[in-house]
């Protein structure tokens, strides 16, 4: 049986946090390295660069995904990965997949519309305003990432499942018009939030709230946060409520079962929201300190990051130039 292609991107807009780690990076590398797959993970550099135009703070994103990915525990050897800065095929893709794709596909791209509705909302007269052609075609250059490597499946969340759909749509529509295979026609795999991870307020950890826990703060920091998550106001010797606690919801994310019972009974037994809080930490800080190890020596050495997504690139380049040139083939008549 030949090995499934899986490929997924991750988009550098922002410092790695626990609920990427619990919710995405964890659950992905228990899959990541089975020999079943051919599997292919990448930095969408070029789809961040749609909202990041700050070229330092666009590297240091950049530097942060990649080193994240690496030191918690991605094998170079079993995954290629790179980014999509040092793959140029993939322009070339998307331009001939924009051949091929009505605009009205685009216009209804769930993100584009989401934008065009709150201009709509505001008042704005243009309903485009503020809308980069960039942002519009952020498909394109999605499907154009999976199809250019005859990707299978693409693991994502619910809300990039409609890109994936499109990529699939103008495969099928591209493979109908020249009769052939040319694209492999992708289907999502779709990773429900295997965590819903809580920010230090209580709503969804998420950059926009400014709730975030950095995957890979200093220790000290990582305390300083764990003291700031919210509890209610018991006395120090009274009962707590697990269930009603995010001390204990966040616990229960790093713990085993078994560890997780312990910790009720004793907040149910009156420990102090201040002692509940120094095991919490303990807990996430036995986890991370490994990885941030290793993440704060390739953060110093970004040459070695350099060099990972470099080879990995050289890898994926292979295929790429293969596949491309099949494409062009079909498309264009070009054999070379
Ligand atoms: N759009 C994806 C996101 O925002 C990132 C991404 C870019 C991607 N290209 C991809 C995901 C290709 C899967 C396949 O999360």
């Amino acid at each position: 049986m030949s090995k499934k292609n899986i490929l997924t991107g991750i988009k550098p807009t922002g410092t790695p946090h626990i609920g990427n780690y619990l919710g995405a990076i964890k659950p992905a590398l228990k899959e990541m390295h089975n020999d079943m797959y051919n599997y292919k993970l990448f930095v969408a550099d070029y789809h961040a660069h749609t909202t990041v135009k700050d070229a330092k703070v666009f590297q240091e994103y950049v530097y942060e995904i990649a080193a994240t990915w690496l030191a918690c525990g991605l094998d170079p050897e079993k995954v290629t990965f790179y980014a999509q800065v040092d793959v140029p095929e993939l322009f070339e893709l998307t331009w001939l997949l924009a051949c091929h794709t009505p605009k009205g596909d685009l216009n209804r791209a769930h993100a584009y519309k989401a934008l065009v509705q709150a201009n709509v909302e505001k008042g704005n007269k243009d309903p485009d305003h503020g809308v980069n052609v960039g942002l519009f075609t952020y498909p394109l250059l999605m499907a154009a990432d999976i199809l250019l490597f005859d990707t299978n499946l693409v693991p994502v969340g619910k809300d990039q499942i409609q890109h994936v759909e499109i990529a699939r749509s103008i495969a099928s529509r591209i493979n109908a018009l020249y009769k052939t295979e040319v694209l492999v026609e992708p289907e999502a795999l779709v990773v429900d939030a295997v965590a819903v991870v809580p920010g230090l307020d209580g709503r969804k950890m998420s950059k926009s709230y400014d709730n975030t826990i950095p995957l890979f703060c200093p220790e000290k920091r990582l305390k300083k946060l764990v003291n700031r998550i919210t509890t209610d106001s018991s006395e120090p010797d009274a009962p707590k409520d697990p269930e009603n606690s995010l001390i204990f919801d966040y616990y229960k994310l790093f713990a085993s079962h078994k560890e997780s019972e312990a910790f009720k009974s004793q907040l149910m037994g009156g420990i102090s929201w201040g002692e509940a809080k120094a095991q919490l930490f303990e807990k996430i800080n036995d986890e991370v300190k490994g990885p941030r190890e290793i993440y704060n020596k390739l953060m110093e050495n970004k040459d070695q990051i350099d060099k990972f997504l470099k080879e990995g690139a050289e890898k994926a380049r292979v295929v790429a130039i293969e596949n491309m040139k099949r494409i062009r083939g079909h498309l264009l008549g070009y054999q070379k």
